[in-house]
């Protein structure tokens, strides 16, 4: 989506009008009283140095804020445990939608949960594996941080579930497959095709089905989870926030993580990444740049605009490299 004159958030009035998530008064952790004016249905870059505030912005102000108006509006539970839940440092939020933030990257997975599992694969293997004619087929996607099994030899199944077969193949061999050998066995299964072909679209098609949750890097977690998601959503009014989900990706699934977030937002979604990676925040719709510098001495807003427009701004530590990658004259 490109931003036009007339859909700016007006600094004169402070009243960025509707299309807009509307923060003042942001002070969590280091952030200066902010205030700024995030456009909906758009894929926004929060950029900045390292300490300068961007992650108490997205996760601890707009994820925080999202997260708990959403458990409130669903849970009579949730309402209970309202009192103990962090409440961000904001004087106001309007115009947000609900969040499905996706985890930051250094959160912990899961020890239970392989590639497999954490996308709906596992389900659809389950079935798939269990229409051959064998009820009791269990498919545990355990990782394999036990010592292996006498039965299976660290292929984690029983006897009986390894004799069932899928064109020749045990559940056991399906998950030693890289997520593209898997799409070619597969090629006959539409929907166990349409799940792996997500994830080789972000960008982690060498990864065997099985390997464990714990044993992926940060970035990897990420676009799986992200993956998950794409599968899962047609239309939506969220609020996706993403930290670094560019972490490791070769610049060819750069391309295509770009494609899947712009898909996105065209299905109706408000994207914020929080990216070092040029090609995604010139890519993007617009740019919010936090700093200057770090700690104590960031947590303010930059500059705020299209690409190019944050490309020219003075004082922008972002700026030189995005003028860079766009060829302008900052
Ligand atoms: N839970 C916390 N309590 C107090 N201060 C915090 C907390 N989390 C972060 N900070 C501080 O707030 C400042 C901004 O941190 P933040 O995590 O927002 O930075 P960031 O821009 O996301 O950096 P990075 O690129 O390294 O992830 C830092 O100086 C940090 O030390
Ligand atoms: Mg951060």
């Amino acid at each position: 989506m490109a931003i036009t004159e007339d859909q700016r958030p007006s600094r004169a009035t402070g009243d960025g009008g509707p299309g807009f998530v509307h923060v003042r008064g942001a002070r969590e952790h280091n952030l200066k009283n902010v205030d700024v004016d995030i456009p909906r249905d758009a894929l926004v870059a929060f950029t900045g140095i390292s300490g300068s505030g961007k992650s108490s912005l997205a996760f601890g102000t707009l994820y925080a804020e999202a997260q708990r108006r959403y458990l409130e509006s669903v849970s009579p539970y949730a309402r209970r445990l309202f009192d103990q839940m962090s409440v961000p440092d904001v004087d106001t939020i309007h115009g947000l939608p609900p969040a499905v933030a996706l985890q930051q990257q250094r959160g912990s997975p899961s020890t239970r949960s392989s590639v497999g599992s954490v996308t709906t694969l596992s389900n659809l293997l389950r079935i798939l594996y269990s229409r051959e004619g064998f009820v009791e087929v269990e498919l545990l996607f355990l990782p394999t941080v036990y010592a292996p099994c006498p039965v299976c030899h660290g292929s984690r199944y029983n006897a009986k579930t390894l004799e069932v077969h899928y064109r020749g193949k045990s559940v056991a061999d399906v998950l030693g497959m890289t997520v593209a050998a898997a799409r070619e066995f597969f090629r006959d299964e539409p929907r166990v095709c349409r799940a792996l072909d997500v994830l080789q679209e972000v960008g982690v098609g060498y990864l065997r089905l099985g390997q464990p949750a714990t044993e992926l890097s940060g970035g990897e977690a990420q676009r799986i989870k992200l993956a998950t998601e794409l599968q899962r959503i047609q239309r939506g009014d969220a609020l996706y926030i993403l930290d670094e989900p560019t972490t490791g990706l070769h610049a060819a699934d750069v391309e295509r993580l770009m494609a899947q977030l712009h898909g996105l937002v065209d299905a109706g979604n408000t994207m914020v990444v929080v990216e070092h990676e040029m090609r995604i925040v010139a890519g993007g719709d617009w740019v919010i740049d936090i700093g200057p510098g770090a700690g104590e001495e960031g947590g303010r807003v930059v500059a705020a605009g299209t690409p190019t427009e944050v490309a020219r701004a003075k004082g922008s530590r972002t700026a030189p490299y995005l003028a860079r990658f766009l060829s302008v004259t900052a």
